[in-house]
């Protein structure tokens, strides 16, 4: 048995294109409030045909191996996170291998739980160093992911992508996962894609309801674990973080949890203003990346914490499954490189597709 496991590099990659929610409304002849306001998304990442989810997540894992103390040799697993699957046997890992020329004595695979999918290979993970089966190696793990909707329909304004890859060992670096976490999960069709489809289906309404069911299921198991009162344990945290499909929906959902705990309204806003909002901003720019949302969140807060604190992170998938997990922050000396990387990727690199180019990319 070994006594911890935890993240010990991390790497994040986007898409160098985008497009402002500004101008899709004017592209959908919306009022752009509602998208900005009304959905609190500002912008979204578009993969073109210069890169895709492989090459994504090709480029997250390069980024936490260049930030690893280790070398590719010491990695004995590989699990990519994805709803973009390429292929219904062939696991997406395994062109992730090719990209890294990686091969040998260790076990890959692919997980797929909708946007849970990233957050079950980081268990398994984390649950495989912790049981000794890893024999010392370390796991790189990745989420990567775009999201694409039917053309004009509700969720267009919702799309993203991103990857996320991270690099679990017992060391533990950046942060410790803690051993215990709390899950919730109820067969459900509130959006999903089935064999031959282009575009996920989506009941958003449904999603909405499903996903603030299963926070409170979840933050209510915590709650009844700990000896803590709810607002101590929210103050115990330092970073709460939820995944962003759109950020109006992690207020709605985190409000009524709140409110289930006899929150004011007040409490409810400035928990929401430093425990939560903080670590939404790069989503707001980048859109939802489906299985790499919460983890472009929880990246964030493992860069701004300091050592010895805590972070909760609540993981939902459609279908419906749902995890609340928690992490410690263990150095501040780790290379934590990777919000520079998206702050600079936003503010130099970002190409904004025109509304013509959207048009053209999208067929109407
Ligand atoms: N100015 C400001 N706000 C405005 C507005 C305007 N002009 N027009 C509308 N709004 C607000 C609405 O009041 C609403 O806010 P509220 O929910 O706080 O009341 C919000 O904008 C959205 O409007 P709504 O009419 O509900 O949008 P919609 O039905 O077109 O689509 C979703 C909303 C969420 C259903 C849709 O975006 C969706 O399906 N998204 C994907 C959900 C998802 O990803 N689920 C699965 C993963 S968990």
């Amino acid at each position: 048995m070994v006594d911890q496991a935890g993240i010990s590099a991390l790497g994040i990659a986007i898409p160098d294109t985008a497009i402002k929610l500004s101008d899709l409304a004017e592209i959908r002849q919306v009022d752009s409030a509602k998208y900005q306001i009304g959905l609190e998304c500002d912008e979204m990442a578009i993969c073109t045909d210069s890169i895709d989810t492989v090459e994504l997540a090709t480029k997250a894992a390069q980024k936490a191996l260049s930030r690893y103390h280790g070398s590719i040799d010491d990695i004995g697993l590989i699990v990519v996170a994805t709803e973009t699957a390429k292929d219904m046997s062939r696991p997406f890992s395994s062109w992730i291998q090719e990209k890294l020329n990686l091969k040998g004595a260790l076990r890959s695979y692919e997980v797929k739980h909708a946007c849970l999918g990233g957050t079950i290979a980081i268990k398994q993970a984390s649950e495989c160093v912790l049981s000794g089966a890893a024999s010392g190696k370390a796991a790189l793990v990745i989420a990567t992911d775009q999201s694409l909707y039917t053309p004009k329909s509700p969720a267009e304004p919702t799309q993203g992508a991103g990857a996320v890859a991270f690099i679990i060992d017992e060391h533990a670096a950046i942060a410790r996962i803690e051993k215990q976490s709390w899950s919730w999960s109820e067969p459900v069709y509130d959006f999903w894609r089935p064999i031959g489809h282009n575009y996920p289906l989506v009941d958003g309404p449904l999603s909405l309801e499903c996903y603030k069911k299963a926070a409170l299921k979840c933050f209510t198991q915590m709650m009844a674990t700990q000896q803590y009162s709810a607002k101590a344990l929210f103050k115990h945290f330092k970073a709460i973080c939820f995944h962003s499909p759109f950020s109006k929906m992690v207020y709605k959902a985190f409000a009524e949890l709140c409110t289930s705990f006899d929150f004011s309204e007040n409490e409810t806003k400035a928990f929401y203003h430093s425990h939560v909002e903080p670590f939404l901003k790069f989503n707001k720019k980048i859109g939802n990346a489906y299985t790499a949302s919460l983890w472009i969140s929880v990246a964030h807060a493992l860069h701004d914490l300091k050592t010895n604190e805590h972070i909760a992170a609540f993981s939902y998938g459609s279908g419906f499954g749902a995890e609340l997990l928690n992490f410690t922050k263990m150095s501040d000396s780790e290379d934590i490189g990777w919000v520079e990387d998206i702050q600079d990727h936003i503010a130099h690199r970002r190409t904004y597709l025109s509304q013509e180019a959207y048009i053209a990319l999208r067929g109407c």
